[in-house]
């Protein structure tokens, strides 16, 4: 039987994948899990490696998933497996579908050999999705319903260690924005202060000066902070 290929930008892995992942499990002989940069996903909040260390320690619990990871297209990756293999997404609505239904054309085209099989959600993670969670996460919610608990201390940890993921969720949100009455141009330096802040770690507290002068007081707050864990 066909691989199964279940591709994704996993930042973080949520229990919606998880159930795709456990129901895949249960139709195809071998699932291979695979993270894949997503052009419009430009800031995510664990790196390629960091998000398939956690896939593992995740689906670990099914002797025949893998998690794997590949830099170029989901169609040219699909050729690497001689048995042939299926793509397979999850379904949560009809904003999903759209797009899906773009890429497993495209994917075809790119490879005729390709088919993409979809999955519906289950109803009770419909709601769900990886930029909810680091949402939440900024706020420090209770993140057990929708997270697998291996790697709940690692996205708590993750966001209370980078206001910029925090801010960039709510601004995403338009919360923020709302707030602190942003222009495109503090908009702007506070994307080209992101590298600068990973540099020198930055916790949760600076978060409070994110003002309108956002990256100036950011900048000289965090100046004293030992740097966090990337
Ligand atoms: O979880 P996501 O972010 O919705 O997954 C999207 C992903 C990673 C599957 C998609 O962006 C992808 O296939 N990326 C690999 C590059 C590629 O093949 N792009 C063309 C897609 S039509």
């Amino acid at each position: 039987m066909k691989t199964a290929i279940y591709p994704g930008s996993f930042d973080p892995i949520t229990l919606g994948h998880l159930n795709i992942i456990r129901r895949a499990s249960g139709i195809f002989e071998r699932v291979v899990v695979c993270i894949m940069p997503n052009a419009g996903k430009l800031h995510p909040m664990f790196t390629r490696e960091e998000r398939v260390a956690l896939a593992r320690r995740v689906v670990s619990r099914f002797p025949n998933v893998e998690v794997d990871t590949f830099d170029g297209l989901l169609a040219e990756y699909a050729k690497t497996f001689p048995e042939g293999a299926v793509i397979v997404k999850g379904l949560r609505a009809n904003t999903d579908f759209e797009n899906e239904f773009q890429m497993a054309l495209i994917n075809k085209k790119i490879n005729p050999e390709l088919d993409t099989m979809f999955l519906t959600a289950s109803q009770k993670y419909t709601f769900l999705s990886s930029s909810v969670v680091k949402e939440l996460a900024g706020y420090g919610a209770d993140l057990t319903p929708f997270l697998p608990c291996e790697i709940i201390d690692d996205v708590h940890e993750r966001a209370a260690c980078d206001p910029i993921q925090t801010i960039f969720h709510r601004l995403r949100r338009n919360t923020l924005w709302e707030e602190t009455k942003w222009t495109t141009k503090s908009w702007n330096s506070l994307t080209s202060f992101i590298p600068w802040c990973r540099r020198h770690g930055a916790c949760r507290s600076a978060t409070k000066n994110a003002s309108s002068s956002a990256t100036r007081s950011l900048r000289s707050s965090m100046r004293s902070r030992p740097p966090c864990r990337w």
